[in-house]
């Protein structure tokens, strides 16, 4: 380990700082499976380090970070294995020039005019892993460590089914078998469940919750989880019978791992040019997505063994095969800040603005967070690290916060409690993840679905005012609220780039119509949340008036056939608000007006009575009678009882009149009923025109 005292060169201090930095980082990564850094945060600090190390030769010591595998071996409770062949790592290529200057030290080296054949394969994104096989018998397993020495994990890969015990083929009688241990979507998003279920920690990705999974100290938990083998080289072959060469290229070393029972990548292939490496690149890269376990981009190994050898190893890479890297689906961020925008519904939807960061491809700068929950279950706060990611079409999200890296004035998030857009109240119903701008029609960023609410057919039902009128008037700032439509004229409208005569007056005139409207309509053209057409209806005939309905408490609305806390609660807020009152004010002085307004139950001429209608009527039928009644207030029932009002007897009436007249029910007849129907005058109407 490089010394790590303060040193007065400043490129050296940086040096030793990266190393101890590194050093830190492999430790998480490799012992504790927990990193704090993303794969791209961490070759870009390896990278630092190589370039000082390469300006500065004399600093380059055996035990510098850049010169090993790994993480140097820490105390653990597995035994140690020295690996019979070191187990490197590889280079990495991040672009194409990359690729091509890496191409350009094998042919000089090969002296090749050309390229020589590549082996493709995917670089999966697990844990590697040394299998040894004595007289075909698998004898130990070892986890990469320091590439020197390793950790002993025999007993937990001996359940890993894919990894055979006993091989069927000719084999060496000693030979290493390399590849990587991995475990898919599914697999991971199982046990990540299970996490959750049991209250345990959820692991970060499958890498990571491989990498925990070998290093059980029971073998019967590593058993449980499903991990999978892919094979992909050889570390030590030895004693080989006569005749028993090992195989000559890559793509014959696959081969014949699969025929000893190993899984090998399907997707192996080889490149002869240049073209062809980067085709499958970006087809692997497009693939990625859909496969079942992680990679993280592909591997290009010189084919021809014999090339290989002539190639040799540096200290941690083989010169003959380089990792061609996608780009990262996992970055760290910053949060600088978290917004709340305002959706068409009101729905308050919180974004982080991070630093743009470079993640899956494009540059992320702003993520949703959904609802506040999502906040408070990542316990995310602004200036918060975060990892942020984004895996192929997939929107980009916060994957969690790096609870290490938070600074001491990070600041917790909280739900405002006015709408950043209108300044109404934000309302968050109980059990409910989303919080509403209270502000509804008002709310400059509900008012586009608004208006369009408010003219609807079902609503004040003015015809023709569709999407793009209300987009054409806001944009021209003919009208910025629903009240505005009513002081609309022909000549402002035609003021409107390719606007006719004939449209504008047709418009004018629809408006005009619109006016005429009833109460339940006007409520539900309101757009109050949660007051659709059958509440707009419950909510008139229970209180008859707009006056009656702005004076109701919340219990008093609850008290409203299928009216439930969380309505009353909206209609309350909706009705409180200020702005609110003043638009419903303006339509009404706009000339908005309904006739006959539904009076409150209560106040009905027939209220509280109770007929049965019996015999045929002369001059309507019972239905219609019954009909009439209930306008007026009644009810209506079939058998007759000492709640029983009067029964109202027509032609032919039997058992029920002597029941009546039993139990001292008055009985009425058809002139009687049709002067209980007579028509008492009517209230005066509402609205500006009254
Ligand atoms: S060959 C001497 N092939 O990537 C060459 N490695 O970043 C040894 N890896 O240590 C590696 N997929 O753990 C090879 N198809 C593949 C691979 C692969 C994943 C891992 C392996 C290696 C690491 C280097």
């Amino acid at each position: 380990m490089a010394p790590l005292l303060a040193d007065a060169n400043p490129a050296r201090a940086r040096l030793n700082a990266l190393r101890a930095e590194i050093e830190a980082h492999n430790f998480r990564y490799y012992v504790l499976a927990a990193p704090t850094l993303s794969d791209a945060e961490f070759d870009q600090l390896m990278r630092e380090l190589q370039q000082i190390e390469a300006q500065h030769p004399e600093w380059i010591t055996p035990d510098s970070p850049s010169q090993r595998v790994g993480s140097p071996t820490y105390t653990t409770s597995f035994a140690p294995v020295t690996h019979a062949k070191p187990m490197l790592s590889l280079d990495n290529a991040f672009s194409e020039a990359e690729w091509d200057a890496f191409t350009a030290r094998v042919q000089e080296r090969l002296g090749l005019a050309s390229l020589p054949e590549f082996a493709a394969e995917p670089k999966f994104d697990g844990l590697a892993i040394n299998l040894s096989y004595r007289e075909g018998v698998l004898v130990q397993a070892a986890t990469r460590g320091d590439g020197q020495t390793g950790e002993d994990v025999t007993s937990n890969v001996r359940t890993i089914a894919a990894i055979p015990e006993t091989l069927p083929g000719a084999w060496p009688s000693f030979f290493e078998v390399r590849g990587e241990v991995v475990l898919s979507h599914a697999a991971f998003a199982a046990l990540n469940a299970a996490c959750e279920a049991a209250g345990e920690k959820k692991f970060v990705n499958p890498r990571n919750a491989a990498a925990g999974s070998l290093r059980q100290k029971d073998p019967r938990i590593t058993a449980k989880r499903q991990l999978q083998f892919f094979a992909y080289g050889l570390g030590a072959w030895e004693g080989a019978r006569e005749g028993m060469a090992q195989p000559a290229s890559q793509l014959e070393l696959l081969d014949w791992l699969q025929a000893q029972g190993f899984l090998v990548s399907p997707h192996r292939q080889g490149c002869a040019n240049r073209d062809a490496v980067l085709a499958y690149y970006h087809a692997m890269h497009a693939r990625r997505a859909s496969l079942e376990y992680d990679i993280d981009g592909v591997v290009f190994k010189v084919n021809a063994r014999a090339a290989q050898e002539a190639l040799g190893f540096v200290a941690r890479a083989p010169r003959w095969a380089i990792a061609y890297k996608f780009p990262a689906e996992e970055a760290v961020s910053q949060v600088q800040a978290v917004d709340f925008q305002v959706g068409r519904t009101g729905a308050l939807t919180p974004v982080a603005r991070i630093t743009p960061v470079f993640v899956g491809g494009v540059t992320v700068a702003n993520i949703t967070l959904h609802n506040i929950d999502e906040i408070i279950r990542k316990d995310i706060h602004v200036g918060d690290f975060v990892s942020v990611r984004r895996a192929g079409d997939v929107i980009p999200e916060i994957v969690a916060v790096l609870p290490e890296r938070r600074p001491p004035d990070a600041r917790a998030i909280t739900l405002p409690s006015t709408c950043p857009v209108c300044g109404s109240a934000v309302l968050r119903v109980e059990g409910e993840a989303i919080a509403r701008c209270s502000g509804g029609l008002y709310c400059p960023a509900q008012r586009r679905w608004a208006i369009l609410h408010f003219a609807s057919r079902k609503a004040m039902n003015i015809d023709g005012l569709g999407e793009k009128w209300i987009e054409l008037l806001l944009e021209h700032g003919l009208i910025a609220h629903v009240d505005d439509l009513f002081s609309l004229s022909v000549p402002q409208l035609l003021t409107l780039p390719r606007m006719g005569e004939k449209s504008a007056q047709n418009l004018v005139d629809a408006i005009e119509a619109g006016k005429h409207t009833t109460l339940p309509r006007f409520l539900y053209a309101l757009g109050i949340r949660e007051v659709g057409e059958v509440t707009a209806n419950a909510l008139a005939n229970h209180f008859g008036t707009l006056e009656a309905l702005f004076a109701a408490s919340r219990e008093e609305l609850q008290t409203v056939p299928d009216v439930g806390p969380i309505v009353a609660q909206h209609v309350h807020a909706f009705l409180r608000q200020p702005h609110n009152r003043a638009v419903i004010d303006n339509l009404l002085k706009a000339g908005v007006y309904w006739e006959n307004p539904t009076p409150h139950a209560a106040d009905l001429p027939l209220s509280g009575r109770v007929y049965v209608l019996t015999g045929t009527l002369s001059g309507l039928t019972r239905e219609e009678a019954a009909a009439r009644l209930h306008a007026l207030g009644a009810k209506t029932s079939n058998s007759v009882s000492a709640k029983t009002t009067a029964v109202i007897a027509g032609e032919a009436a039997g058992s029920k009149r002597t029941k009546a007249e039993a139990l001292g029910v008055p009985v009425l007849d058809e002139a009687a009923l049709q002067h209980l129907l007579t028509p008492t005058p009517t209230p005066p109407p509402q609205g500006g025109r009254g």
